[in-house]
């Protein structure tokens, strides 16, 4: 069957209607005429795969990893960077109009940096001898040499992992020192740098995996810090304390909360290795100690997982108002929602995307809010 693409959803796959009912088809661009195959149909929708490109779009590149037709992992290496970063900034302007019930929000121009070899970490999975990452939608391991999304030093790594017990093994390396977490490490941890600061880092514990692009953001934390003169912070979801140490040269007092025990050990460590004695940490679940949110703070810094605030944080939040928050979120989708409860005691300033991840579809954003009381 022959079809035409009119625009992308939020995943990245190409959208035309068949009889009326949505169909979403893998590998497909908009304006392009494709062949496609269905693989499942259900009452609201179909789901097809492009078996033949009948008219290419002039967005359309050859992705450059040989793995790309069966590896999930880049959803958009078929489409050029500049598009991408477009479709990015788009996916967020719109998702926000659907989901936020917000209108004429400010959407800034996105922040990309270099498409491919971004990543400190990489995350192989073992599994009947096999090791290497996930096919598309499947839990069938693909063997892999290299990864084109990860450092040309981690990629030597990859070829070095030997099979062991672990289901999962994860490979990380530290930007400026080039130390690599690996199978053989006798340390636990490695340093990696942010701008000047510098960061233990744990195997398990949560950090940023685009140095590049993260130095970015931060930067963009710290001048709305320093243009507001704010000066009590909470940086909740802190993992290892990275923003708040990155900003605490110009603050007074900074509480970071934080789940994962590893993580505030690391952030404790962090602390002392940039000497920010203004820094403090608590563990716990930011939905449990929301009694540590108080009128004391002027700033909150929100950088929760994919799934959001809890909407104990929200009431807190929405009770406490600091004057600003400033919301770094890796799912516009829950950004969203919760902006949507936050908006009765704020006003958004802005928002801007982060091209955190580039050739997948996910995208970072830093969103800035003002309570009523501070305008
Ligand atoms: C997106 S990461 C942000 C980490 C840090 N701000 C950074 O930029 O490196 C989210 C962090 O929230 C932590 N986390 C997840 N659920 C949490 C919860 N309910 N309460 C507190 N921390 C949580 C995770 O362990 C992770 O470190």
């Amino acid at each position: 069957m022959k079809v035409e693409i009119e625009k992308l959803d939020h995943y990245g796959r190409g959208i035309t209607k068949i009889n009326d009912k949505i169909c979403f088809v893998e590998n497909a661009l908009p304006e392009e005429i494709v062949e496609i195959e269905i693989i499942k149909e259900t009452k609201k929708y179909i789901l097809a795969t492009t078996t033949k490109i009948i008219k290419q779009s002039k967005d359309r590149v050859v992705p450059s990893c040989p793995y790309s037709n069966v590896c999930g992992g880049c959803h958009l290496a078929h489409l050029s960077f500049e598009k991408e970063n477009e479709f990015k900034e788009q996916k967020v302007t719109e998702i926000l109009e659907k989901f936020a019930k917000i209108k004429d929000i400010t959407i800034k121009n996105i922040i990309y940096d270099k498409p491919y070899h971004y990543r400190n970490k990489i995350t192989l999975h073992q599994k009947e001898n096999k090791i290497g990452l996930y096919a598309k939608k499947t839990n069938t391991i693909i063997p892999i040499k290299n990864c084109l999304l990860v450092t040309e030093k981690l990629n030597d790594e990859i070829k070095k992992v030997l099979p062991s017990k672990e289901e999962n093994i994860i490979l990380r390396i530290g930007n400026k020192t080039q130390e690599i977490l690996n199978q053989n490490s006798k340390k636990e941890t490695i340093i990696s740098y942010i701008g000047n600061k510098k960061y233990q880092v744990s195997k398990q514990s949560f950090f940023q995996v685009n140095s590049i692009i993260t130095e970015k953001l931060y930067d963009e934390i710290k001048s709305i810090v320093k243009n507001r003169n704010s000066k009590n912070i909470l940086d909740l979801y802190c993992g290892t304390g990275t923003i708040g140490i990155y900003i605490s040269d110009i603050v007074d007092k900074m509480l970071g909360i934080e789940s994962c025990k590893e993580a505030v050990e690391d952030a404790n460590r962090n602390k002392e290795l940039n000497n920010a004695t203004n820094c403090t940490y608590k563990q716990g679940k930011v939905e449990d100690l929301t009694k540590e949110i108080t009128k004391e703070y002027d700033t909150a810094i929100i950088d929760p997982p994919r799934s959001g605030l809890h909407k104990n944080v929200i009431e807190k939040l929405l009770e406490i108002t600091p004057n600003t928050l400033i919301y770094v979120s890796c799912d516009p989708v829950t950004l969203a929602r919760d902006l949507n409860l936050l908006k009765d005691k704020y006003e958004i300033e802005y928002i801007r995307p982060y091209n955190m991840f580039p050739r997948t579809y996910h995208v970072e954003c830093v969103c800035v809010l003002n309570s009523d009381k501070s305008l």
